[in-house]
């Protein structure tokens, strides 16, 4: 006899979501997890104890650069660095008892420790061995090392480090200009580092509408951070307080070294499988470490699954989560269903950057005939009200049919009202139909419908 319906291996957003539907759906549940808490690197070390540092240094920056403007005048605050790293732990404590307390309400069993799949309906945790009907996977990823430098959390830190450090640093050196490295480096930019982006491609932000993602590196360049492109980092010396890196600059073929206090590894994360015992049962991987599943998130084990940064696919906690609703709907015989379409994705810089869909250079190679619908936050007078007019909405659409296939936002509160645009993609809506629906003004989301304005006839403000 089984013990559960179904054993999660990992508590983070696609774990425990996962575990939530199934319980919702009145299977037997339990989620074998070995941190203390549950939540994962998202809500542990990750997605929201950055975005506690982000807000903190964003206030800071309002005082120093925006009060006196608005007529608030009188002394910038200073920081208190270690009262900002405890604000960001309680903010992180609520969010992972949150999900304990879920946790109880569901009846869903927490066992504590590393979970390794002995045998097909098996996970074994320390000397306890748990049988289940069905297994999945959401184990989600690490960062991934580079080779010639060794992180020790202290000088040369991962965002794990990067989130503990005992004080500001004066110079901080980033290794990658992805999210990770931006969103970062703008939290210590604004406290007062001296901060520079070591990024091998030509420009910030693989993957990113390219015009966005120039209008970003210019916008982050107004705040201070310094960028050094075509270079490839080969090495990082560190003593106990300092470190050396040298990078290649990829154009002139010179070794250069720069100096920093510390130097964060922004260089992609990779699955974590390590231990699960996976493959030792013949469980298939794909080229690049993941575990391979089939459309319905299942693997070549019958009964294990697979969901979130440990398969195919970008690494978000939206991704996963919604690959936990669905393989919990699979696993209950229901008919769960991601639309890989229609993923957001968010730079929480400030401005922040959203995009969904298309970018112009995939329309341009896939030879789709597009139109752009383009509105500056400068015509908007909301964003103009708050100092927040720098940044666009970018609208792709089919040229023939209207439909909408892209959208690429930077500016104030760009993380939410890209979701207007999602909801818009997934009921095949056209930028007309976006254009015809009333927004309140004043808002920041009259930009978008300008946008989509823009598309037809005109914008009115632009
Ligand atoms: P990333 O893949 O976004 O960026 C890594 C960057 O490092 C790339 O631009 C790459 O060209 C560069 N790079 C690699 N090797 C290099 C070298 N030797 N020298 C110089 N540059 C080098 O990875 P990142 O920022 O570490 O993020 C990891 C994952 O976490 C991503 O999948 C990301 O989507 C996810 N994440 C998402 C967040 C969000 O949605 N807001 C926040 C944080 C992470």
């Amino acid at each position: 006899m089984a013990d559960y319906d179904v054993i999660i291996i990992g508590g983070g957003p696609g774990g425990y979501v996962c575990a939530i539907r199934c319980a919702q759906l009145g299977l037997k549940t339990a989620v074998v997890e070995s941190r203390s808490t549950l939540g994962g690197t998202c809500l542990n070390v990750g997605c929201i104890p950055s975005k506690a540092l982000l807000h903190a240094s964003h206030m800071l920056h309002e005082a120093e650069h925006n009060f006196a403007k608005m007529g608030l005048k009188g002394k910038s605050p200073s920081v208190d660095f270690k009262q900002m790293i405890a604000y960001k732990q309680e903010t992180v404590d609520t969010n992972t008892s949150g999900i304990a307390f879920l946790f109880k309400k569901n009846k869903i069993d927490h066992i504590h420790g590393f979970g390794k799949i002995t045998a097909k309906g098996e996970v074994t945790v320390g000397s306890d061995v748990h049988k289940a009907k069905n297994i999945v996977i959401a184990t989600g990823s690490e960062p991934s090392t580079l080779k010639g430098v060794e992180v020790d959390e202290k000088v040369v830190v991962t965002s794990t480090g990067a989130l503990e450090l005992g004080k500001v640093p004066k110079t901080l050196a980033v290794i990658g200009a992805g999210v990770i490295g931006l969103e970062l480096g703008s939290v210590y930019a604004r406290l007062g580092s001296e901060v520079t982006v070591i990024e091998y491609l030509d420009h910030i932000t693989p993957g990113m509408d390219k015009e966005t993602g120039k209008a970003l590196q210019r916008m982050l360049k107004k705040q201070g951070l310094n960028f050094v492109l075509n270079a490839a980092v080969q090495n990082v010396e560190a003593t106990k307080t300092k470190a050396k890196l040298t990078y290649e600059d990829r154009k002139k073929g010179d070794s250069v070294t720069i100096d920093a206090d510390v130097v964060l590894v922004a260089t992609g994360r990779k699955p974590f499988t390590d231990g699960l015992g996976f493959t030792e049962l013949g469980g298939e991987m794909t080229e690049r470490g993941q575990i391979k599943t089939n459309a319905t998130w299942g693997t070549n084990i019958d009964g294990i699954y697979a969901l979130g940064d440990v398969i195919v696919g970008p690494m978000l906690a939206h991704k996963a989560e919604d690959e936990g609703m669905a393989v919990a709907e699979q696993i209950a015989g229901k008919h769960g269903h991601v639309n890989y379409g229609v993923i957001p994705g968010v730079v929480y810089t400030t401005p922040e950057v959203a995009s969904v869909g298309k970018t112009e250079e995939q329309l341009k190679e896939e030879g789709v005939s597009y139109k752009v619908g383009k509105f500056p936050f400068m015509g908007n007078a909301r964003a103009k009200a708050v100092h927040q007019g720098d940044g666009f909405v970018k609208l792709l659409v089919d040229k023939d049919t209207d439909r909408i296939l892209g959208c690429h936002l930077i500016g104030p509160s760009a993380g939410d009202l890209i979701h207007e645009i999602c909801v818009a993609m997934e009921f095949g809506a056209s930028a007309q139909d976006v254009a015809m629906t009333c927004h309140a003004h004043p808002t920041f989301s009259e930009a978008v419908r300008e946008a989509a304005l823009a598309c037809g006839d005109g914008a009115i403000h632009a």
